[in-house]
């Protein structure tokens, strides 16, 4: 992203000295009372490990048979600024984030705006694994074994009105609870959408478990969203806001540096980044570096929503 280092530049070319000092900011920020706070929050202590088993989980024709990455990469390597800017800090900073009780409010061009509990909210769904490949725009690459629901099964469920063209996804907005918000790294909270047709495709799901268990904190819990054509930073976490809506939705992202970070965000190895190429990528766990296949390997199934479209102009 923005200011992380991708492995073939040197840092000094990837990050404006304005964030970098606003990283050490964000470090001293999170690292003092704000931990301490958490802590004492947290009678119960850490979770390391052994989340709640998923029951039920059906295999998927959509999962790829390629190597999945280990548990210690999928929950240890992440990016969720709301925790920290390096990557293992959200692991780190979100030990004691509490995930319930976590309300999720659906509003906007759809029958019923409402405002639900999230464990009757995701209730009514079959789960799935759903083992993806993540891009992330920085250049390294991960398989995880998702557990999650085809987000199709919820919109239709909710019955979006004709009118509405794109779904707009927000994440919980609270300083107290998640430290990296105190640091104007991005506008928070984090926001993401997709168009319609995106949300429809069968690929896309809302998550809510990664390796059979229930998500840890640092990637996501309770749901997020998981978009596999997609670079990683559309795969927004711990939703709290579903809004349907007639106007593209403005995302974090493209708010922070519009030239950089487009809408549509699709795997594209022809179109590079401005600062840097993304025509390969690292598998975690890899040295050598892989060619970055168009949308991300998924084409067969998501390139025809996007025939007729400049890719260049909707990066
Ligand atoms: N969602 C929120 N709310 N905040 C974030 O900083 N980072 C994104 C995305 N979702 C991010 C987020 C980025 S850049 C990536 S690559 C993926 O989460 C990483 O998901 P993972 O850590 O579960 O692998």
């Amino acid at each position: 992203m923005l200011i992380r280092k991708p492995a073939d530049i040197p840092y000094s070319e990837v990050t404006p000295k304005s964030l970098y000092l606003r990283r050490r900011e964000f470090i001293r920020t999170a690292t003092g009372p704000a931990v301490a706070a958490a802590e004492a929050l947290s009678p119960t202590g850490a979770r390391a490990q052994g989340r709640p088993k998923l029951p039920h989980v059906r295999k998927s024709q959509f999962s790829t048979t390629e190597p999945l990455n280990d548990y210690g990469d999928v929950t240890g390597y992440n990016n969720f600024y709301e925790f920290g800017t390096d990557k293992e800090d959200p692991k780190a900073n979100a030990r004691h984030f509490t995930t319930r009780p976590w309300s999720i409010r659906v509003e906007g061009l759809v029958k019923a705006p409402a405002t639900y509990d999230i464990d009757g909210f995701i209730k009514p769904y079959a789960l799935e694994e759903r083992i993806y490949r993540l891009r992330c725009v920085e250049g390294w690459s991960m398989v995880v074994p998702w557990v999650g629901f085809p987000l199709a099964d919820l919109i239709k469920r909710l019955e979006p009105r004709p009118s509405a063209k794109f779904v707009e996804f927000t994440t919980l907005h609270d300083a107290q609870r998640m430290p990296g918000q105190r640091v104007p790294i991005l506008q928070w909270p984090y926001v993401e959408g997709l168009r319609m047709d995106e949300a429809m495709n069968p690929l896309s799901i809302l998550a809510v478990g990664v390796y059979g268990e229930a998500l840890p904190n640092q990637n996501g819990a309770p749901l997020r969203l998981v978009v596999p054509w997609k670079y990683g930073f559309k795969g927004i976490k711990s939703i709290v806001r579903i809004r349907f809506t007639d106007r593209q939705p403005r995302t974090s992202w493209e708010i922070a540096t519009p030239h950089e970070y487009g809408f549509y965000a699709n795997v594209n190895p022809n179109v590079d980044h401005p600062r840097w190429s993304q025509a390969t990528e690292r598998r975690l766990g890899e040295f050598r570096r892989r060619k970055t296949e168009m949308f991300n390997g998924y084409g067969q199934q998501v390139a025809s929503m996007y025939s007729g479209m400049d890719l260049r102009k909707n990066f």
